[in-house]
């Protein structure tokens, strides 16, 4: 989704901006823009539709001259991805300019008040509306940008994080935040500050940030200290934080796709997720947020999953994994229709919030909810320092890196490990599992890495694969208990990636319905490890068998059975079967892949999509 970046300081703004923009890319969007105030005073805009790559060709020749700036990659929700839309905005005068990420909810009773002043609209977007008010508001009252951009906040509805320049006001660079994340960077000795939609397109000069919080507005001035109010003009403490970003993990290190590369690091980042908290040596489970809630975790009745998305799909893996070892109910909702549902959420419920990007809007607002009703609030997220990680009372952080490409990989299978520690790890505080078992999990996801490394191994054999499905139009993929979820998610990622139509069942409940898609143009992948339900879907098999269809099959090694049945079967290492979806999952991302890249699709970006999704 859009992206923002900003810079004030002694150096070019120009080449930190794009540098940032290229950063941002990740999130998905359909235009970029910059703006930068020259020495002169001046205010230059230059703005393309499509890629960062094609604003740098619009700029070519042009003054992009100056030490303060803003810039932005725009995902389109209100108007067409154009150039006109795209962003900063001008004010009528031309004189300021903004970025904006997020909704501005009233912004047509907003646009129609300042018409009837004699403002007028280049674009269609609410954000131009939002700078033309805040030029109303200045100029009416004779006021400073910061005071402006206050007043104007204070009659907005929705959300917004926004950078504002104004070329009377070349020191100054004015930022706030409700409901959409913005993060500022200090430079050294106050002489520059950096501003980013998250923290990757500013890491790379400084470590020292700050998060700042809803309804709060922050005046960036060269060469003084930051100073940020509320909406109210209430001072506010300014908390900077360090924050460590692994910028290797930013780049491709020579792989085609960041997806392809984030598919290959899942062992590390499964044995990074799981260093200090699954002691081998001690056959232990550490995790501080059940040491420091423990009371709080083991009086709940029930636990409650919000997410979206892939993370809804762990979700369901993490519901299985509670419910089995811990016997409390588990409920898995989506956050998107848990907000909007009058739920009934009790005090003594915990809500587990799910996300990769910490940015989800809908999670956001469902965890908003719980708290609302006093539930406990417990994070599962990849994004260090993200809103959903702050706005949780406690949780575990997934710890697999940076997520770049779209389709999520690493976050999955990361999920799904901190659920499994979670799950058993509150099981034995309770005394709900038996120890040969919990000792048993705790070998086998020990060992899960190096199995993942063998999955890998298949990758050729599944490029092979990938050729045949390439013209496919559809996609059936079945899988039972532990791996149901993996079919909804092997599903997921060649939709979203392939654009190749495809549905994720619960193996048995195809013959109620889907089982008369299948015929002898249909693959259908089965997800069918040895787990307690191997039988049942090898029924399953023999019914899509019986109508023509072309079945793909994940199967644990050695088995003989599916592969009498099966026209391609995969083999994963043999594993606990509640282990299996860490590795069932590996095969379906790479199928996913390597159709895409047969189609020559933009596997990295796929059209539509963006990777945080902080819109409702
Ligand atoms: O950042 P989150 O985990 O909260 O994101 C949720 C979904 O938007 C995300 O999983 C989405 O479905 C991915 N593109 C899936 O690959």
């Amino acid at each position: 989704m859009c992206g923002i970046v900003g810079y004030i300081g002694k150096r070019e703004a120009y080449p930190i901006l794009i540098k940032g923009l290229h950063r941002l890319e990740y999130r998905g969007y359909d235009s970029a823009g910059v703006a930068i105030i020259s020495k002169e005073m001046r205010l230059n805009v230059l703005k393309a539709q499509g890629k960062v790559s094609d604003l740098e060709n619009a700029a070519q020749g042009k003054d992009t001259c100056g030490s303060l700036g803003i810039a932005h990659t725009r995902w389109a929700t209100h108007g067409i991805p154009s150039q006109v839309n795209a962003h900063p905005h001008l004010s009528q005068s031309g004189e300021i300019t903004l970025v904006h990420n997020g909704i501005i909810e009233n912004y047509a009773t907003l646009r129609a008040q300042l018409l009837s002043k004699g403002y007028t609209f280049k674009s269609q977007t609410d954000t131009e509306v939002l700078v033309q008010l805040i030029e109303y508001i200045q100029k009416k009252h004779h006021i400073n940008l910061t005071t402006a951009v206050r007043i104007a906040l204070n009659k907005v509805i929705g959300a917004y994080a926004i950078v504002v320049i104004d070329s009377k006001e070349p020191d100054l660079l004015v930022v706030a935040r409700k409901s959409s994340p913005l993060v500022i960077g200090v430079g050294e000795g106050n002489n520059e500050f950096f501003v980013g939609s998250d923290a990757s397109p500013i890491a790379e000069y400084t470590k020292k940030m700050i998060y700042l919080k809803d309804d709060e507005v922050a005046e960036l001035t060269r060469g003084e200290e930051v100073k940020i109010t509320t909406l109210n003009n209430d001072k506010v403490d300014i908390c900077i934080q360090n924050v460590e970003m692994d910028l290797g993990q930013l780049d491709k290190s020579g792989y085609a796709h960041f997806m392809l590369k984030e598919i290959f690091d899942q062992p590390d980042c499964i044995t990074d997720c799981m260093r200090g908290r699954l002691l081998l040596e001690y056959k232990k489970i550490v995790l501080s947020a059940i040491t420091d809630y423990r009371d709080r975790l083991l009086s709940a009745k029930r636990f409650i999953i919000v997410s979206c998305g892939t993370s809804w799909h762990a979700g369901l893996i993490g519901k299985q994994l509670i419910e089995e070892f811990c016997r409390i109910p588990v409920h898995v909702e989506y956050a998107s229709e848990f907000r909007y549902r009058n739920p009934v959420i009790f005090s003594n419920d915990v809500v587990i919030a799910i996300s990769q990007s910490g940015e989800t809007a809908d999670t956001l607002a469902a965890i908003e909810l719980a708290k609302k009703h006093g539930a406990m609030v417990f994070g599962v997220v990849n994004a260090v320092g993200s809103s959903i990680a702050r706005n949780t009372d406690t949780g575990i952080y997934t710890h697999v890196g940076p997520e770049i490409g779209v389709a999520s990989t690493k976050a999955f299978t990361g999920q799904v490990t901190v659920l499994t520690l979670l799950a058993s790890a509150l099981a034995k505080e309770m005394n709900r599992i038996d120890d040969e078992y919990f000792t048993s999990i705790i070998n086998e996801l020990s060992a899960i890495p190096d199995k993942m490394r063998l999955v890998l191994q298949k990758n050729d054999e599944i490029e092979v694969l990938s050729k045949i499905f390439t013209y496919a139009h559809n996609f059936l993929y079945l899988g039972r208990g532990w791996n149901y979820p993996v079919a909804l998610e092997g599903a997921l990622k060649l939709k979203e990636i392939s654009y190749i139509h495809a549905e994720g069942y619960p193996a048995a409940e195809m013959k109620h319905g889907p089982i008369a898609l299948v015929d002898s143009e249909m693959p259908v992948v089965f997800i069918a490890p040895h787990h307690e339900l191997y039988k049942k879907i090898i029924s399953n098999m023999q019914e899509v068998k019986a109508r023509n269809g072309n079945i793909i099959a994940i199967v644990t090694e050695g088995d003989t059975e599916v592969k009498q049945i099966a026209k391609t079967v995969i083999e994963i290492p043999n594993t606990l079967p509640c282990l299996t979806p860490l590795l069932t999952s590996i095969p379906l991302q790479l199928l996913a892949y390597h159709v895409a890249v047969q189609k020559g699709l933009n596997v990295d970006q796929p059209r539509n999509l963006a990777k945080s999704v902080t819109v409702e």
